[in-house]
């Protein structure tokens, strides 16, 4: 059966924004930044205080970074030397779920379960040293409200993360319960913080003029160096870092796939941003959109974003990697016609979600340039998609330019590789040091 092709057009349209719309929606993102700023509960996004500024770049010593935000957690043992130069001593990592073995991010996983399995990662980052005395800052990708750089309590999981006994719950208290248990009390977690603060953090250490930080992978989130806000208890410079959580922006029109897949979600009615833009749901949206092409409504195929990566790169003679992909998640043979179509589908499902984050990216330039001038900076971002989906780097640096016109020479976006484990390094030496 092949595509109708009325219905390829319509879907197409659905997940195409064109310059003025993304203008609107910019603006949008603005307002509600600035709303947030007046008073939070005005605002779809969380706005959540970092307690950090900018570190100095001449943060020093030897710490250990714990990054747990997406299905895969990581440990490093990281050297700070100064001079925005550092040196990964160690790294570990395992997966929160292997399906068939064990799942630590399902409703039936507890609180003591996951954070056991990460005390015992800490363990092979220290080879069971339970007596050298290790700090350790911890990057919690999830939003999380913190009246001081330890004290980040989970508002809300994320990510269609669903483990029981964590939400509400002051994620570095269950890590040190954790570590209690495995007899580690010699690692101390002084910091925790958001994997964007984490980016942003790590990419000021290097680079001077950095004070956006974002995440483009698994999930979609986007922090800033907000110079109006001064607290006691905040270290670094410059004023405090806000975790936006603007995956939760809620003032953009959903598409009928987009409001669909959130109605049967983990969490319906919440990231609706997120479920736009980032990679966990890229596929999805992808999948049913197919599912509608083929009369089957409602059916859901377990498309991935590394699935879309690959049939957008496909270079096979008639489209075979993508013809053999679709037949294994999909389970037709789709004519070469209709591959086609499925590939420029995804490819309009990346540059959509592109389009969006760079449509916030600029919000915060402009947020941040008020009246004046907007001064030449970066924008730091990490993750997946940022770095791999064909498509999105390039179509954010083209959004930009529809956006901020002659000013697009003024910023640029900079791949900060790893900056949720160097970051989280930084800040606990941030914390140390003072
Ligand atoms: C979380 C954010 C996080 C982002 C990227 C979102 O789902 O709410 O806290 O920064 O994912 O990991």
């Amino acid at each position: 059966m092949a595509f109708n092709e009325e219905q390829f057009k319509e879907i197409m349209a659905e997940f195409t924004i064109d310059t003025e719309r993304l203008q609107g929606i910019a603006a949008s993102f603005r307002q509600d930044l600035q709303l947030g700023l007046r008073d939070v509960s005005l605002s779809s996004m969380r706005m959540l205080k970092s307690y950090v500024g900018l570190p100095s770049g001449n943060e020093k010593g030897e710490y250990l970074a714990l990054d747990f935000g997406g299905t895969n957690v990581r440990v490093s043992k990281i050297r700070l030397d100064g001079g925005g130069k550092y040196e990964i001593l160690k790294r570990v990592g395992r997966p929160l779920i292997v399906p068939g073995e064990y799942d630590y991010i399902c409703k039936d996983a507890t609180a003591e379960q996951m954070f056991g399995f990460i005390a015992e990662l800490i363990d092979e980052a220290i080879d069971g040293d339970h007596d050298t005395k290790y700090y350790l800052g911890h990057t919690f990708s999830f939003p999380s409200t913190q009246d001081n750089i330890y004290n980040a309590r989970l508002i809300i999981w994320t990510k269609e993360f669903a483990t029981q006994g964590v939400e509400g719950k002051v994620a570095n208290d269950l890590l040190v319960e954790a570590l209690k248990r495995r007899g580690a009390e010699n690692v101390v977690p002084v910091a925790v913080l958001n994997d964007t603060v984490a980016v942003l953090l790590s990419a000021a250490y290097k680079t001077p003029d950095t004070f956006i930080g974002s995440i483009y992978a698994t999930g979609h989130n986007t922090c800033y160096l907000e110079p109006s806000i001064h607290d006691a208890n905040c270290f670094g410079s410059g004023g405090m870092i806000l975790n936006l959580e603007c995956g939760n922006f809620m003032k953009l029109m959903p598409n009928r796939f987009d409001r669909e897949y959130d109605e049967g979600s983990e969490k319906p009615g919440e990231q609706r941003f997120e479920k736009m833009v980032s990679g966990r749901y890229m596929g999805e949206l992808l999948g049913m959109a197919i599912a509608e092409l083929l009369g089957e409504k409602g059916k859901r195929y377990a498309l991935t974003s590394v699935d879309m990566s690959m049939m957008i790169l496909d270079d096979t003679e008639n489209l075979q990697r993508a013809t053999d992909i679709l037949m294994a998640k999909v389970g037709r043979e789709l004519e070469l016609d209709d591959v086609k179509k499925v590939i420029k589908l995804a490819s309009a499902i990346v540059v959509r979600s592109a389009r969006l984050a760079a449509a916030s990216f600029v919000a915060i330039v402009w947020q941040r340039a008020g009246h004046g001038k907007i001064v030449r900076q970066h924008v730091a971002v990490d993750g997946s998609v940022y770095e791999k989906m064909p498509l999105a780097k390039e179509n954010i640096v083209k959004a930009m330019a529809e956006l901020l016109g002659d000013d697009a020479a003024q910023v640029d976006t900079i791949l900060d590789n790893g900056g949720s484990g160097l970051g989280a390094a930084i800040a606990a030496a941030m914390v140390k040091a003072d």
